[in-house]
Parts: structure tokens; C-alpha cells; sequence
């Protein structure tokens, strides 16, 4: 018996590291995935490694920043699966500089991504949400949506803005039994890291205040989006669940 058996999931971002294992660990434990991303090589891979496994998924190309593309998307899903119970809004983008140093196109595409990619994913989501009865919204902030760092201002103003729009949608939309909380990871091993955790001296330091001492692959932070996905949070709304090795703690 899987915890999310019989459940259609939604992933945005699914093609690679931490949105591909939340694909692989919600299909393993029983979900119909539906993997969505830009890349489309690494998302067919994903689906490929799922159904491989025995699960039921399939990949629609989304840039989370287009409007026109999440309508299109959900109509797929709706004319496959029939409804939505699950949407992890994972797909995000870092780039590093302080204000001043930050473009103001920079800023708008993180902002695009980041923030209006959730915005997007909630609402055109949501009325299929309804229309099922229910459902859990899972939304990929950081730990750089609760504490400030240095040379992070576009990616901290969008990742605290993810933070309250989950709160704002936990509000409106507990009537609906619609469940929606923001996981806050630390610092995880992907694509987003991979050029600054190049060697132990500067992964310790990146790590700065990591009470486990290491970063974390990507399978530890999607554990926590299982549990929020599934029933077993059926009294979890508006919460944030931090997923740092302790970063936070002091
Ligand atoms: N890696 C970390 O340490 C870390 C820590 C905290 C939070 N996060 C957040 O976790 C989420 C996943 O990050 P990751 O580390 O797995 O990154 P990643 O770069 O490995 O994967 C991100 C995925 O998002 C996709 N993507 C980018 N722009 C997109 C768009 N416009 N539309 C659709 N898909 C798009 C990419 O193609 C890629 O497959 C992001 O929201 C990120 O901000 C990451």
C-alpha cells in the first residue's frame, strides 16, 4: 500500500534534481505522475525511469512563467487523469547578486519564475482542485525565504514571497479542503549547487551553520514533500516545513 495510492500529481520542474525525485518518490509510493518542465529530454527521461519502475506517468513541456502554457497543461492533465490531488510547485531558478548588482531583467525572471510560476500553477490548478473536493499544494521555498545571505537579493525576495503566497492561499482555500504548505530547504546537491559545492573547504563553507555538517541530497527533501502531498498531513495548512540539516537552528 503506497501513501499517496491512487493520486494524480502535478510537478513542475520534474526533468532534474530535486522536482525528479519528488516525480520518483510520489510515483513509488503510488501516484499517476504528471512531470513537467522545459527540458523536455531530462522530463521524457523521468517518466521513462517511472513507468520503467512499474508507475503511470507521463510528461507535458511547461514553462512555469507562461500562462498560456499552464492552461494548456492542466487541460491535458484533466483529459487524461480526469482530476489533480497533487501540485508541487518545485520549478525555480538562482542567480547571485546584491542589489545593486542585480539586472533588472535579472530580476524580473527570477521573479517570473520563482514567484508568478507558483502564482500561475495555483490558480489555473485550483479549479480542478475543487472540482475533485480537495487536494494538497506543495510549494518549494528555501531556507532563503526565512534568513537573509549574502548576494541573494532577487532569489530572497521571490523565495519570501513564495512563503506568504502559501499562507494567503492556505486561507482562502481551506473551505475547498484544499491543504497548502511551503517546504524551506537548505543546502541540497543539484544542478543549482553543483558549480559551488566544487570541494570540501568551500562546501563547509557554504554550508556555514548546517548542524548535520553536510548538504543534502535530494531524496532527503522529498520525504518531506511526500508526507505534505499525502493524507498523512490531512491537519497541516499554511505551515512551512524546513528541510536544512539544522542551518536554521541557531
Ligand atoms: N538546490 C538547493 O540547494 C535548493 C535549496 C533551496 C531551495 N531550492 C529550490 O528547489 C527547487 C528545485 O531546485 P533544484 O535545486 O532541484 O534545481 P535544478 O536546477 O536542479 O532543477 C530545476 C528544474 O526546474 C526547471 N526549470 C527552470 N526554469 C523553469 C521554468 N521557467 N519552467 C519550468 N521548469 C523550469 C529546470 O529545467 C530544472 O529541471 C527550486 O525552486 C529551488 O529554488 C533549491
Amino acid at each position: 500500500m503506497g501513501r499517496v495510492d491512487g493520486k494524480i500529481a502535478f510537478v513542475t520542474g520534474g526533468a532534474n534534481g530535486m522536482g525528479r525525485c519528488h516525480a520518483l518518490l510520489l510515483a513509488r509510493e503510488g501516484a499517476t505522475l504528471v512531470v513537467t518542465d522545459m527540458d523536455e529530454k531530462g522530463g521524457h527521461a523521468v517518466v521513462d525511469e517511472i513507468n520503467a519502475e512499474g508507475g503511470q506517468a507521463r510528461f507535458i513541456k511547461l514553462d512555469v512563467a507562461c500562462p498560456s502554457d499552464w492552461k494548456s497543461a492542466v487541460e491535458q492533465t484533466i483529459a487524461t487523469f480526469g482530476r489533480v490531488d497533487i501540485l508541487i510547485n518545485n520549478a525555480g531558478i538562482l542567480v547571485l547578486s546584491t542589489v545593486q548588482d542585480t539586472l533588472d531583467e535579472d530580476f524580473d525572471r527570477v521573479l517570473d519564475i520563482n514567484v508568478k510560476g507558483v502564482f500561475y500553477g495555483t490558480k489555473y490548478m485550483l479549479p480542478a482542485m475543487q472540482a475533485a473536493g480537495g487536494g494538497s499544494i506543495v510549494n518549494i521555498s528555501s531556507i532563503y525565504g526565512l534568513i537573509g545571505a549574502p548576494a541573494s537579493a532577487a532569489y530572497q525576495a521571490s523565495k519570501g514571497a513564495v512563503r506568504l503566497l502559501t499562507k494567503s492561499t492556505a486561507v482562502d482555500y481551506a473551505p475547498f479542503k484544499i491543504r497548502v504548505n511551503s517546504v524551506h530547504p537548505g543546502i541540497i546537491r543539484t544542478n543549482m549547487t553543483k558549480d559551488m559545492l566544487v570541494d570540501e573547504a568551500i562546501t563547509q563553507q557554504i554550508i556555514g551553520t548546517t548542524l548535520l555538517g553536510r548538504p543534502a541530497e535530494p531524496m532527503e527533501v522529498s520525504y518531506a514533500v511526500l508526507f505534505l502531498a499525502s493524507d498523512e498531513a490531512s491537519y497541516m495548512t499554511g505551515s512551512e516545513v524546513v528541510v536544512d540539516g539544522g542551518y536554521t537552528t541557531m
